[in-house]
C-alpha cells in the first residue's frame, strides 16, 4: 500500500449547482493520479498555473475535489470519520513558499514550533521546553533562538523555523509548496539539504511541489510534470525526465541544460 495515492482528482475552483455558471468553471485538476511510497519523494513539477498548488491543497485536506479520491495510509480523508481525519492530519504537515507569512509575527520561536505538540501532544513544561530545543537543533538553529521573533530571523532561518514545526510531530508526508522558491542560492542549497538529512533521519515522504527542475532533480527519487491541471509526465527518475518526448517537459529543461549542454546532466 502506498503512504499517499491521489486517484482520478478533478477539481475546479466556484462550482455551484446553478446551471448557468457550469459554463464559466475552469477545470484546474483534470483527472489527477499519482503515489507517493513511504519515505520517498515525489517532484511535482509544472509552470506557474498549472495546478500544482491545488492538488498540494486537496492532498491537505484543504480543498475537497469535485471527484476522485485521496488515499493517506489507505483511507479516504475526505470519507472518513472527524476523529480519524484528524488523526490522519497529524501526520500530513506543510511548508509554503512565503515563510513570513506562514507564521504569526507575534510569536517567538517557540511558540511557533511548539504549536502543533500543543494541539496534539500533551507534554510536561519541561518535555515540551526540551522538544523545542531539540527541533531547533534538528533544523540547524541554536536552543537560544526560541525567544527569538519572526523579524529577527532571516528567510532561510525563518523557513527552517517552518520545517521545524512541521516535522514536530514526526509526519509521515510533509507537502512542500515553493518551500525553497524564495530563498537565495545558497540558503536554498542549505534548506534542500537540511531536507535530504530529515528525509532519512526521520523517515520522512515529500511531496516537493516546485517550477524549479534542478531543485525538483536534487531532492526527488521520482517526479510528475503537469500542465493545465493535467499530468503529462511521470519518472521515475531524472534520466527519465531527460528522455521525455513531451514539449512541455523539453521546455522546462532546455533553460537547465543549456548550461551543461556536454554533460546533459541535471545535478
Ligand atoms: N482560490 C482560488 N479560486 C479560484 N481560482 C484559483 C484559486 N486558486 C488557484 N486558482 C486558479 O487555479 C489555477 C491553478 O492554480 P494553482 O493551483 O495555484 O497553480 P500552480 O501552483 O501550479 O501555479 C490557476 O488558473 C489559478 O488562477
Ligand atoms: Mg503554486
Amino acid at each position: 500500500m502506498s503512504l499517499l495515492q491521489v486517484n482520478n482528482v478533478t477539481h475546479s475552483y466556484g462550482a455551484t449547482n446553478r446551471f448557468w455558471r457550469a459554463g464559466r468553471q475552469k477545470t484546474v485538476l483534470s483527472d489527477v493520479s499519482l503515489s507517493i511510497e513511504q519515505g520517498q519523494c515525489l517532484g511535482l513539477l509544472g509552470t506557474s498555473g498549472a495546478g500544482k498548488s491545488t492538488l498540494g491543497k486537496v492532498i491537505l485536506g484543504l480543498e475537497k475535489p469535485l471527484k476522485g479520491q485521496i488515499l493517506f495510509q489507505g483511507v479516504d480523508l475526505y470519507e472518513t470519520n472527524p476523529s480519524t481525519r484528524r488523526r490522519l492530519r497529524r501526520d500530513l504537515q506543510a511548508v509554503f513558499q512565503d515563510c513570513y507569512s506562514s507564521v504569526n509575527p507575534r510569536m517567538n520561536a517557540e511558540q511557533i514550533i511548539g504549536e502543533p505538540l500543543r494541539n496534539y501532544e500533551r507534554l510536561s513544561p519541561n518535555e515540551h521546553r526540551r522538544s523545542i530545543s531539540m527541533l531547533l537543533e534538528s533544523v540547524g538553529l541554536s536552543p537560544e533562538d526560541r525567544g527569538k521573533y519572526p523579524h529577527q530571523f532571516s528567510g532561510g532561518q525563518l523557513q527552517r523555523i517552518n520545517i521545524a514545526r512541521a516535522i514536530a510531530l514526526k509526519p509521515k508526508l510533509i507537502v512542500l509548496d515553493e518551500a525553497v522558491s524564495s530563498l537565495d542560492m545558497v540558503n536554498q542549497t542549505h534548506v534542500l539539504h537540511l531536507l535530504d538529512e530529515l528525509k532519512t533521519s526521520f523517515g520522512l515522504s515529500y511531496l516537493f511541489i516546485t517550477h524549479d527542475v534542478k531543485a525538483a532533480c536534487s531532492l526527488s527519487n521520482s517526479l510528475v510534470v503537469m500542465e493545465k491541471g493535467e499530468v503529462i509526465e511521470s519518472c521515475e527518475d531524472q534520466s527519465q525526465l531527460i528522455a521525455s518526448s513531451h514539449p512541455t517537459v523539453k521546455k522546462l529543461l532546455e533553460s537547465i541544460l543549456s548550461e551543461h549542454p556536454r554533460s546533459r546532466s541535471i545535478n
